[in-house]
């Protein structure tokens, strides 16, 4: 399969050149920009943005070998200065940062830019930019600021662009991504789901071979994904485990194992809300009540798994972007809140790790999903935290405080999508809060719970906004919560933003 390697200096953006150019189906790998890579079927090499400068005394460095290897080459950005630095171009520090559009003109027609892409609107972000062309280079395409917007070399077969044509609002740059990739490398297009699926499918036939593999089901995408593929490739030696942990949404179990029927998989059900709700009695803390989830997760797993006794094999839904060993993530990032997922399982269970998304973004993932049969309403569902509803009652969880909620919160899911808005939003959900408030019902005075509505925009939850959701959709959630829920009496709309917000409440 034909590969484009690129070589990541850290840019907030390198995910995104990878997902554009997967987009054209061709096949990209991210790799730290002083890494050894394999050069098997690679047909060209990009070079990331950064956001180092040049300047810097550490700044990012590749070996000068990727020069040499004769592979096409196009910098992006900073990875146009590392580009200057190797054949003596001249870069300056700039005091004004060039952010936002731009305007690319074609000054030489080339392999990389043409008419049909001059005039139009690229995305700069840049400090430092090129003063004088390095050794062997010219300039084919220029911005009102940037005199060598566009530079090349083609004997060398290297390009680079001081824009980021990965970027969404560079209206052609999957156009510019694409004549690189197919044109300059010369790449074919034979990476695409079905592919992907036959040789997932033969290599895990191969690695797993007559064993059995265990694999944790919580209902989400990835988990699910993994389990109907795990089916596919070996039938019943794949052991999916799904445990009810007594912190799961309205008819969740119900629904998650009957999809799973629909599409021939058997999975195995544990109810174990017992055990994880007398754990948590008097449990207030929300870091707390996570460590209890995610123990007493292990503890039910590794009986379940203790059961079979030729099981080698443990499979996780571990994604691209969490395998990425991006040099932007390098440096400590403070815990904010602990996230445990089902995939957390420890080393010390003694199995051998089958990750079989781990090549794959989230988008692609869906779409594996839905080749392998599951429906657009399960893959489309909104994130569900491992805890579930336990950081979503807050302060002490009891059964009767999650059933409130899990009425609530029923509500408020069948009203967002009857406005036809779930897909549009990222999450939506109730909370429970910890306090009474007065209300009149009829004439008497009620001294009854709070639910709090929670519906946001996010692109990957990292961030996130408030939902401008219509007055009337809210008044109706709001009236059905309050008429229909018992011991609910007040509904309020949680209007604040990640960050300084976080989007679960505990
Ligand atoms: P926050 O609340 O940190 O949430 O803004 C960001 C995203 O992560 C989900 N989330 C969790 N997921 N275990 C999980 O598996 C957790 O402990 C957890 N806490 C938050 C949250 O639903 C949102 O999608």
């Amino acid at each position: 399969m034909d590969k484009i390697i690129i070589l990541d200096f850290g840019s907030q953006y390198t995910q995104l050149i990878a997902r554009k150019i997967r987009e054209l189906g061709v096949y990209a790998e991210i790799v730290p920009f002083n890494r050894y890579f394999d050069k098997t079927d690679v047909k060209g090499i990009i070079l990331s943005g950064s956001p180092s400068s040049i300047y810097d005394n550490d700044a990012p460095l590749p070996s000068r070998e990727i020069f040499e290897i004769g592979l096409p080459i196009l910098g992006i950005c900073y990875g146009m200065q590392v580009i200057a630095k190797f054949f003596s171009g001249k870069i300056a520090p700039s005091k004004k940062r060039e952010y936002g559009p731009a305007i690319i003109r074609l000054k030489k027609k080339n392999e990389l830019i043409d008419e049909e892409i001059d005039g139009s609107v690229v995305w700069m972000s840049h400090g430092d930019r090129l003063e004088e062309l390095p050794e062997g280079f010219e300039s084919v395409a220029y911005t009102d600021n940037s005199p060598f917007a566009v530079v090349q070399n083609t004997k060398r077969r290297i390009w680079a662009v001081q824009f980021h044509p990965e970027v969404h609002h560079s209206k052609k740059g999957k156009q510019i991504l694409a004549r690189f990739v197919f044109d300059i490398c010369g790449a074919e297009a034979n990476w695409n789901m079905e592919n992907f699926l036959e040789t997932q499918i033969n290599q895990i036939r191969e690695t797993v071979k007559n064993k059995r593999v265990i694999g944790a089901v919580s209902g989400g995408v990835d988990s699910s994904v993994v389990a109907v593929l795990m089916n596919k490739a070996i039938g019943e030696n794949f052991i999916g485990v799904f445990v009810n942990n007594g912190l799961l949404r309205k008819n969740e179990a119900q629904y998650v194992l009957e999809s799973f029927k629909k599409l021939g998989v058997n999975i195995r059900y544990v109810d174990a809300s017992e055990l994880f709700l007398e754990r948590l009695k008097g449990v207030i803390d929300p870091e707390k009540k996570r460590k209890i989830i995610g123990h007493t997760f292990i503890d039910v797993f590794r009986e379940i798994a203790e059961e079979y006794d030729d099981v080698e094999f443990l499979a996780q839904g571990t994604l691209y972007p969490d395998v990425i060993e991006s040099v932007s993530v390098k440096g400590p990032s403070a815990t904010i809140k602990s996230h445990h997922n089902v995939g957390g399982l420890p080393k010390d269970l003694n199995f051998k790790l089958i990750e079989p998304l781990r090549e794959l973004f989230k988008d692609e993932v869906r779409r594996l999903g839905k080749k392998l049969g599951l429906d657009d309403e399960f893959i489309n569902r909104h994130p569900f935290p491992g805890p579930g509803l336990a950081i979503r009652v807050i302060g002490e969880i009891t059964q009767e405080r999650l059933n409130v909620l899990r009425e609530a919160d029923a509500i408020v899911i069948e009203e967002i999508k009857k406005a036809s808005v779930y897909n549009d939003v990222w999450q939506a959900f109730a909370v429970l809060l910890p306090i009474s408030t007065v209300g009149v019902m009829g004439d008497k005075r009620t001294y009854e719970n709070v639910v709090a509505l929670r519906v946001v925009e996010s692109v990957d939850g990292m961030t996130a906004d408030w939902s401008r959701l219509p007055y009337e959709l809210l008044g109706r959630i709001s009236n059905r919560v309050i008429n229909e829920v018992e011991g609910v009496n007040r509904v309020v709309y949680d209007i604040s933003s990640k960050p300084p917000s976080t989007i679960e409440w505990e």
